[in-house]
């Protein structure tokens, strides 16, 4: 019998890959599922249940007596599921499932629920090839649970070998494929590279053209801007681009027409979007007014640099003959692109600005969003390898009312968290 609408119950266990299993609710609801997330006390010390509540706009409990309205929470949770996917499961809440042990609430659903169990373990190499896991894993298949098998590679600890979570996508795919053998048709908002028929029946709307910001303009900022001194010298940082490039791309991806002002970067053009290629702070004021002007959503990731120097030379300057233009350069302030196209923000435009900390993250984060006049503060500390050039990153969104703190996620998927409080904010 086929059945729409299917429920994806997400259990999380205490792993320090527990902040992926917000990117796997965020591809599984794309595909069109709605996700419940079940998660250990260990788990919410990796990511609180705040950030799956925000995510999933459903009630997450750890607790077997949590939720006063409903005093059989398990039960109603085991039955609500098509699907109860553990990700990242430990080798202890394996260990648990695999003998009946139902101490908490989420092992007590696990054991009550007769919707098809999926496994995808994440531990210590030396864990996972322990002879109990493996034993606990050899029962577990027996049974008719499905494991999405953990990856080779560098863990967290410091070891090498097996043990790391499966990537997202496949534990994604591998999900929707369980949902579709067992009858349940899913329409979401998956993007084009999936087939329209997956085996065994579900289908999906090939929404690529009609995501949830199609008719909406967006404009990017990102990268850095270079300041001449010289003909060769400059002054500019260590931003790469990766958070705006993203931003653009998830944008596009969900149907809005965008314009991204990039500094200088190493990144290729994301498709379907009009990139405008800058050098200065300047530069990139001129070329972001016209594209602010007409959007519905401007987003100002680039870090611009604050300080030019006042008389660049237009040839190479030479030690010796030049010293004294060389040993001090005269710096003059660049015009703040954010502050200046916000000063004349239209009614219903949504302003996102970023702020970039090395320390007092959410007090800087207050401030510049009054002084910048944005909408929405991404706030996120940088430094020592933090958030320049990586492709993960921490952030909190700070508005007049509120922080929400995000866990350390991938810049994309922190690109359709932002673009998703955005959505709200609209
Ligand atoms: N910004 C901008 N133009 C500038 C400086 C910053 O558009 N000349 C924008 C950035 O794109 C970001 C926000 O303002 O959205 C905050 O940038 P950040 O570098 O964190 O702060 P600054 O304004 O440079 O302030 P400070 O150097 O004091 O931290």
């Amino acid at each position: 019998m086929t059945k729409t609408d299917p429920t994806v119950l997400i259990g999380v266990t205490g792993c320090i890959a527990a902040y992926k299993s917000c990117e796997i609710v965020r591809g599984l609801q794309k595909a069109g599922v709605r996700c419940k997330v079940v998660m250990t006390e260990h788990a919410a010390e990796f990511v609180g249940p705040t950030t799956f509540r925000a995510l999933t706009h459903e009630p997450v409990a750890m607790g077997l007596f949590d939720d006063p309205s409903d005093p059989i929470h398990h039960i109603s949770l085991a039955q609500e599921c098509d699907v109860f996917l553990i990700a990242p499961c430990t080798a202890n809440v394996m260990a648990k499932v695999a003998h009946g042990i139902a101490d908490d609430l989420l092992t007590t659903t696990a054991l009550a629920a007769t919707a098809p169990l999926v496994l995808a373990p994440a531990m210590n190499v030396h864990m996972y090839e322990a002879a109990a896991t493996q034993a606990n894993m050899g029962v577990l298949r027996e049974r008719g649970v499905r494991f999405i098998e953990a990856g080779e590679g560098y863990l967290a600890c410091g070891d090498v070998g097996r043990g790391r979570l499966a990537d997202v996508e496949a534990i994604v795919r591998r999900t929707l494929d369980v949902l579709a053998e067992i009858g349940c048709v899913v329409a979401g908002e998956e993007s084009a590279t999936t087939e329209a028929v997956r085996p065994g029946g579900a289908r999906f709307e090939d929404a690529g053209a009609q995501g949830d910001l199609a008719g909406k303009r967006v404009m990017v900022t990102a990268g850095p801007t270079v300041e001449p001194i010289d003909a060769v010298r400059y002054i500019s940082n260590h931003s790469s681009g990766k958070m705006g490039y993203a931003i653009a791309r998830a944008a596009a991806a969900r149907g809005a027409e965008v314009t991204l002002i990039s500094g200088p970067v190493a990144l290729d053009a994301p498709t379907g979007v009009n990139v405008v290629r800058v050098q200065s702070a300047r530069d990139m004021l001129a070329a972001a007014r016209e594209p602010f002007a007409a959007s519905d959503i401007a987003v100002f990731s680039a870090a611009v640099a604050d300080l030019r120097p006042a008389h660049p030379a237009d040839r190479k300057l030479k030690k010796g003959a030049d010293d004294d233009a060389l040993s001090s350069i005269e710096l003059v302030e660049n015009p703040d692109v954010l502050a200046t196209l916000a000063a004349g923000k239209r009614a219903g435009q949504c302003v996102v600005g970023f702020a970039a900390e090395t320390n007092d993250v959410l007090d800087n984060a207050r401030k510049k969003l009054v002084s910048k006049g944005a909408d929405v503060i991404v706030a996120n500390e940088v430094g020592e390898g933090r958030a320049f050039g990586t492709d993960d990153n921490k952030a909190w969104l700070v508005d007049a009312q509120e922080e929400c703190e995000l866990p350390l996620m991938s810049k994309d998927a922190l690109a359709e968290a932002i673009l998703d409080d955005v959505l709200r904010r609209l």
